[in-house]
């Protein structure tokens, strides 16, 4: 049977721009090869399209916001592209059960605003907010700005519909509070990449949005003065967000963004917190906790938002880091370890860095109070392509070693797709992805969706 017998043509496309388009991802190390990009409407078209891979052992890759980058929607063989684009409809509210119905397809930012406007909040929050899609935040259970306070984009997800690898529909959980019958199969799909099926629906949760927020901007000394800071602030006050980006990443931002220097110091490191004003002692609190870390000499400066543009100014120094290194087709790892071992792992593996590879320059920011740190490491003009991807890969052996030692993950919150595929082992068992695999067997026996992401079978 061919495809166009399955959906409407109309709802099929093989033009070269598409090709490329939804062949890929955000990540641009693999060539996009789909045969054809096919964009179904609803839940009952998904699983015909997934029943007619089976039959026609055809391959399918999931597209949601193509924001990833980890390789997961990425299409190079010859797979059929299966977008969840139209299926964009943001549905009923429960304000009883503090729910909303969504198909995956809905843009992030567009149910943050729906919810916003009806007086609610909804926490799961980062950069790509304005192209990643419900659908591809629950499949990697995506982490952001706000994890600190509210938590991983599992801790939203009410329920979910989805159609399995061998086209099932599961509808999992029913929006249910307490539901001890078994297996709670939702959070097996969540961070699944779209390997087990394919979210077609989901009933979100969202709270009360949080009181005025103050955000600080401060320039830390070294990374055990950064502890003592995140310490302080974190046992007398309500923090929804701490991160951390160096002087180098500052650099950047500044550059590409045409921002100014939130103040004249230079310092080593930069943190950005956000602090909920509780109530009327919060402010005075929050300019105590400031003060101590300046006395102990844990800051070199800092500032305090006196504006909501400024406060906003600041954000955009943290959350523009990606964009403004783009240029430099930055070879990027996501990795985490305990926020207490920071330090001494930023350390350890910043003097590999610097002894093993001295041509590189590597731009460190993160979520520092998750413990997950982004490294970009950005290709020396005078290098290849090649040759950049063949030291970035060697030095990874030497990050990732660094990270087992640790207990840490290869990949905090970006999702293992292609790129982190052949360093899985370092942080999960062999009986770990043994396991992963008998699951994989059973929600997809003919390997249908998203071949060869997270590992081979
Ligand atoms: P896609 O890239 O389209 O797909 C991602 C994976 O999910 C693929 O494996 C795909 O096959 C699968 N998938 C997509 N939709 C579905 C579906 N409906 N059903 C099943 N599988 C599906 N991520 C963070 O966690 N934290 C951050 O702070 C963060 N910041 C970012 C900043 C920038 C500037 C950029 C570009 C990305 C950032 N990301 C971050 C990464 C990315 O935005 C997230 O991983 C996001 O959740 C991906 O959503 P998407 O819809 O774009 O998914
Ligand atoms: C971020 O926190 O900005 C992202 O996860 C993106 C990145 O690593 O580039
Ligand atoms: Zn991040």
């Amino acid at each position: 049977m061919r495809l166009e017998e399955v959906i409407d043509p109309k709802q099929i496309s093989t033009n070269k721009e598409d090709l490329t388009n939804y062949g890929q991802d955000w990540t641009r190390y693999y060539e996009p090869n789909p045969e054809a990009i096919v964009f179904p409407k609803n839940t009952q078209e998904v699983q015909a399209l997934v029943k007619w891979a089976n039959q026609e052992s055809k391959k399918i890759v999931v597209s949601g916001g193509r924001t990833g980058l980890s390789g997961g929607a990425v299409a190079k063989d010859g797979e059929i592209v299966l977008s969840l684009e139209k299926l964009n409809q943001i549905g009923s509210i429960n304000e009883i059960d503090s729910t909303i119905h969504v198909e995956a397809g809905v843009i992030t930012e567009d149910l943050q605003n729906h919810l916003r406007d009806q007086g609610y909040f909804f926490p799961v929050d980062f950069a790509a907010r304005g192209s990643s899609h419900i659908g591809g935040n629950i499949a990697t259970n995506a982490g952001g700005i706000k994890v600190l306070r509210y938590g991983l984009m599992r801790n939203w997800v009410s329920s979910l519909t989805v159609v399995t690898g061998k086209g099932d529909v599961l509808k999992l959980n029913q929006s249910l509070v307490k539901n001890a019958t078994g297996y709670d199969l939702r959070h097996l799909f969540i961070g699944s990449e779209g390997t087990l099926g394919i979210i077609t629906e989901a009933e979100i949760k969202f709270t009360s949005p949080p009181k005025p927020q103050q955000v600080l901007l401060l320039g830390a000394m070294d990374l055990d003065a950064v502890m003592n800071v995140f310490k302080t602030f974190q046992h007398n006050l309500q923090i929804t967000a701490f991160e951390l980006f160096t002087e180098l990443a500052m650099k950047y931002v500044l550059k590409s963004t045409g921002l100014n220097r939130p103040f004249s110091t230079e310092s080593p490191i930069y943190l950005l917190c956000e602090v909920e004003l509780e109530s009327s002692e919060t402010e005075g609190e929050i300019l105590t906790a400031f003060e101590k870390c300046l006395e102990e000499g844990w800051l070199s400066d800092g500032v305090i938002n006196q504006s909501e543009q400024q406060a906003k100014d600041f954000w955009r120094l943290r959350e523009d880091i990606t964009e403004s290194l783009a240029f430099a087709t930055p070879y990027k790892n996501d990795v985490s370890v305990r926020v207490s071992d920071v330090p001494k792992f930023m350390r350890s593996i910043d003097e590999v860095y610097k002894k093993e590879y001295p041509e590189f320059e590597v731009v460190w920011f993160g979520h520092i109070g998750d413990g997950n740190l982004h490294i970009s490491i950005l290709k020396p003009e005078n290098m290849s392509m090649d040759q950049f991807l063949q030291k970035c890969r060697k030095s990874d052996e030497s990050l990732f070693s660094k990270i087992q030692e640790f207990g840490g993950s290869i990949s905090a919150e970006h999702g293992v797709g292609l790129s982190k595929k052949a360093y899985l082992s370092f942080s999960r068992s062999a009986a770990e992805v043994e396991a992963m695999r008998a699951i994989k067997r059973h929600f997809d026996p003919k390997l249908v969706l998203n071949p060869g992401k997270i590992f081979d079978l």
